[in-house]
């Protein structure tokens, strides 16, 4: 057993974060590149996608054998067995990230190391498009547990971080979610799969949604519809359909600025729901949600 920081691993986390933020910036400044399609012909990835997530995959694991990484564009891979790097056992003298350790948040014993889970562009049409609404998304998960996490918004360069037990953080300040008690006054933000029997079925769960609530917002990045909800800029977020690298990050900034982060009928959060909401407003969000079957369907 070896023991791990999470404070140092959310350090790594953010150097790889930012290098990849940079680097799709520059690659939006002189042009995406190629794009190529993925499960449908609306599902996208660039050559900027594959470069980022290649510079996250070198950042990560380069000197920690032990560690995996499970990223959008190239899946589970593992650079193999080995002993535990000793960078992993000490805490680096310096901090990069904002956020200030919190007391009480203790070392983490793992015979596995840690699994990183990554979103190199998340919002890819919205980057496409050149809407400001695209970001890296890296998560640290030990023992099965997301436990550290950084989401940099790749266009404008706002930055979350999360560690568990430690508070959601933008910038050095500390992120609470919004208090709203009430469905009808609440503004909640959504998202889509690409295939298209999919989308019709969350057209028509939304057509229950829509009528009962303040308003709908699709911004078009899971990751940052998390941190939204964790600033309180919507009081709400649902999703079916997400993989793990769409929400291990933002999920963690959500949940330590006072959401609740669930799946419905006591799941954990998974593809067949996301749903973060501040608790009173998570209970009649989730009956709706199960009222219209919102994680049925294709
Ligand atoms: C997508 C975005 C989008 C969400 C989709 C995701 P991608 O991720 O997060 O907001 O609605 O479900 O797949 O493909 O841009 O990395």
């Amino acid at each position: 057993m070896a023991e791990v920081d999470p404070y140092h691993l959310l350090d790594r986390a953010v150097i790889a974060a930012r290098a990849g933020a940079e680097l799709a910036a520059q690659w939006r400044e002189r042009g995406i590149g190629a794009v190529d399609t993925k499960s449908t012909d609306t599902d996208l990835a660039t050559a900027a996608d594959h470069a980022v997530e290649a510079l996250l995959s070198e950042l990560l694991l380069a000197g920690h054998p032990h560690d995996q990484l499970l990223g959008e564009e190239s899946g589970e891979s593992s650079r193999g067995e080995g002993a535990i790097a000793a960078e992993d056992t000490d805490r680096p003298a310096t901090t990069v990230s904002a956020e200030p350790p919190a007391e009480g948040v203790e070392p983490l014993a793992t015979a596995e190391g840690v699994r990183w889970i990554v979103d190199p562009i998340d919002g890819t049409v919205n980057y496409v498009y050149g809407l400001p609404q695209y970001a890296v998304s890296v998560a640290a998960e030990v023992g099965g547990q997301v436990v550290a996490g950084v989401v940099v918004n790749a266009a404008t360069g706002e930055e979350w971080t999360a560690v568990r037990g430690g508070g959601a953080w933008r910038s050095g300040v500390r992120l609470t979610c919004s208090t709203e008690e009430t469905l009808q006054r609440a503004l909640v933000a959504t998202g889509f799969g690409y295939d298209a029997a999919r989308r019709a079925y969350q057209a028509s769960v939304l057509t229950g949604v829509l009528p009962l609530v303040r308003d709908i917002r699709r911004l078009g990045a899971a990751a940052l519809d998390l941190c939204a909800v964790a600033e309180g800029w919507v009081d709400a977020y649902f999703e079916k359909g997400l993989n793990p690298w769409d929400h291990a990050a933002g999920g963690l900034v959500a949940t330590e600025a006072g959401l609740l982060v669930t799946g419905l009928r006591g799941q954990p959060p998974g593809p067949a729901m996301v749903l973060a909401g501040p608790p009173a407003l998570h209970r009649q969000l989730h009956d709706l949600l199960v009222e219209m079957q919102a994680d049925g369907g294709p």
